[in-house]
């Protein structure tokens, strides 16, 4: 089957990828479903990544975004991330990379103008409409940061659960997922919408790379049981 999808990606002339946790398992970053190594299996999404979670408890959600920026920034972007990097380049225009990943390995690995659906945890934005205060003076520092003169907060740049994502790079997804003649789901358990919903709504063939079942089987044309940073060398080679 490898060879197979091999064959549809070299003639293709519209590929989308959407990537989930898994692409940067390899990397050693942890995804938040599985079983035992999970974020989620560990720590309580309704704790940790909602707005009111933030309100409730702001230090130790800011805490736990450090940690795990700081466990980011210590490991690299693996094969998988550098093969998708290096076909872009190689096939200018070809290729739609659409990522529900905060992490920025895809960005670290030379990928450009990646649709990041669920934000950059590297980044921060206000928790409140900014104030005049907030513009003007220097954020003082703490957990979270915050303006000196109202106390507004800074909060990681990433989609919490229950927020919307960014209208913009959604359309941009869902119109490459409607014109793709291929796409590659990899390493997604297809639970969250509405990113596993472009798997649904893409014109072309869908293929799963993914060495678990997930949700969006049932869509798929091929499903690769693999890995992401073992498979994508394979089938993104001229
Ligand atoms: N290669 C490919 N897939 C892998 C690998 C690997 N090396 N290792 C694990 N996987 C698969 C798992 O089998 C699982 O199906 O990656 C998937 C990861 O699924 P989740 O942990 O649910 O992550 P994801 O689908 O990206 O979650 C979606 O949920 O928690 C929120 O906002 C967060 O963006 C995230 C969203």
């Amino acid at each position: 089957m490898i060879e197979q999808v091999h064959a549809w990606v070299r003639a293709a002339k519209r590929v989308v990828v959407l990537t989930g946790a898994g692409m940067s398992a390899e990397s050693g970053v942890p995804t938040f479903r599985d079983a035992q190594t999970g974020l989620w299996a560990k720590f309580d999404p309704q704790q940790l990544a909602t707005e009111s979670a933030f309100r409730a408890n702001p230090a130790m959600v800011w805490d736990w975004y450090a940690f795990r920026r700081e466990m980011i920034a210590k490991v690299e972007p693996n094969e998988g991330h550098r093969a998708l990097a290096a076909f872009a380049a190689r096939h200018p225009h070809r290729l739609t990379l659409i990522t529900q990943n905060v992490d920025g390995l895809h960005q670290r690995a030379g990928s450009e103008g990646v649709l990041a659906l669920h934000g950059n945890i590297f980044d921060d934005q206000w928790l409140d409409t900014p104030k005049a205060c907030c513009l003007s003076a220097p954020v003082a520092p703490g957990n979270p940061p915050h303006c000196a003169q109202c106390g507004n907060k800074r909060r990681p740049a990433v989609v919490w659960f229950g927020e919307v994502l960014p209208l913009d790079t959604l359309d941009a997804a869902e119109t490459a997922a409607c014109e793709c003649d291929l796409m590659l789901v990899v390493g997604t358990s297809g639970v969250v919408y509405p990113a596993a919903g472009l798997a649904r709504m893409a014109t072309g063939k869908v293929v799963i790379i993914n060495p678990e079942a997930t949700e969006l089987d049932d869509a798929a044309a091929a499903v690769l049981r693999g890995k992401a940073a073992q498979l994508l060398p394979q089938l993104l080679k001229d």
